[in-house]
């Protein structure tokens, strides 16, 4: 990718965005059938996968906490997903993005209700284009819900860049790769409303200012994906309730 002259022309984006538009999202839930909670998501061009497993038994038993569930999450990227291949295998990167995000969970999940088990979130990338991390952290929180786990919340993550000195919402690569910096953030959403900060991170530099006004755009761009994750979820359980009337009578047919 070569840099481009500029990342804001006559006040748009590169992408024809204006700075507090999110790019086309796309959420399904229900996409997997081994795993007990799944979902697709796109979020621009990133394209990602997220499957549940557990409440299940810990192995190896040593890894067991008799208080609480043990969360278990991983991020991997496939290595087409990126413009050069990338290695196939754990890296810095995706331990670091696995870490973080794991702590995201441990916040929201009840975990206590789980002694002794294990709950896995695997997250996997089939394309990326920047904030692959928070277009997983979106997916994951729909296949938590999918499987039925229960949480304080739902988790929904945005990321806020600054182009050419513009705060710009979830911004895309040549944002990611020219800006002067990128904030990602998690929400704990709960009843519609914005609970807390589950996750922060930051790379580049913002004026404390810039950073006060990341937090209100980023809030104002995660209640709009959460409505669509609350959508995704809502119509899972519509085909579930559909196919559960099909059951019952089809059987009363027979
Ligand atoms: O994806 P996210 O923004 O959460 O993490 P990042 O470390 O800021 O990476 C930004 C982007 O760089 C990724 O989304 C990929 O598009 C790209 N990347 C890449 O091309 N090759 C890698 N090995 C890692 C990241």
């Amino acid at each position: 990718m070569s840099e481009p002259e500029k990342l804001i022309v006559d006040g748009l984006r590169l992408d024809g965005r204006k700075f507090d538009e999110l790019r086309p999202i796309k959420i399904e839930a229900n996409v997997l059938k081994r795993a007990d909670g799944s979902c697709y998501l796109e979020m621009g061009k990133n394209k990602v996968i997220a499957a549940v497993y557990g409440p299940r038994e810990v192995h190896p038993r040593h890894l067991q906490d008799p208080s609480r569930a043990v969360i278990r999450y991983r991020y991997n990227m496939a290595p087409f997903s990126v413009e050069e291949r990338k290695r196939p295998g754990p890296d810095r990167r995706s331990i670091e993005i696995s870490k973080v995000s794991k702590e995201v969970f441990e916040a929201v999940i009840m975990k206590e209700l789980f002694p002794r088990s294990a709950i896995d979130i695997f997250v996997e990338v089939l394309q990326a284009d920047a904030g692959s991390r928070t277009a997983c952290l979106n997916a994951a929180s729909v296949a938590l819900v999918d499987a039925g786990v229960p949480m304080k919340g739902i988790v929904t993550s945005v990321a806020v860049g600054k182009a050419d000195g513009q705060l710009v919402l979830d911004p895309m690569k040549e944002e990611d790769n020219y800006g002067e910096a990128d904030l990602p953030f998690a929400f704990l959403i709960r009843s519609g409303k914005i609970e807390s900060i589950a996750l922060l991170q930051m790379d580049g530099c913002m004026t404390r200012e810039e950073v006060r006004q990341a937090v209100e755009l980023a809030k104002k761009g995660a209640l709009r994906i959460y409505k669509m994750q609350r959508d995704a979820i809502l119509k899972r359980y519509l085909e579930a309730e559909e196919e559960m009337e099909e059951i019952a009578e089809g059987r009363e047919d027979a």
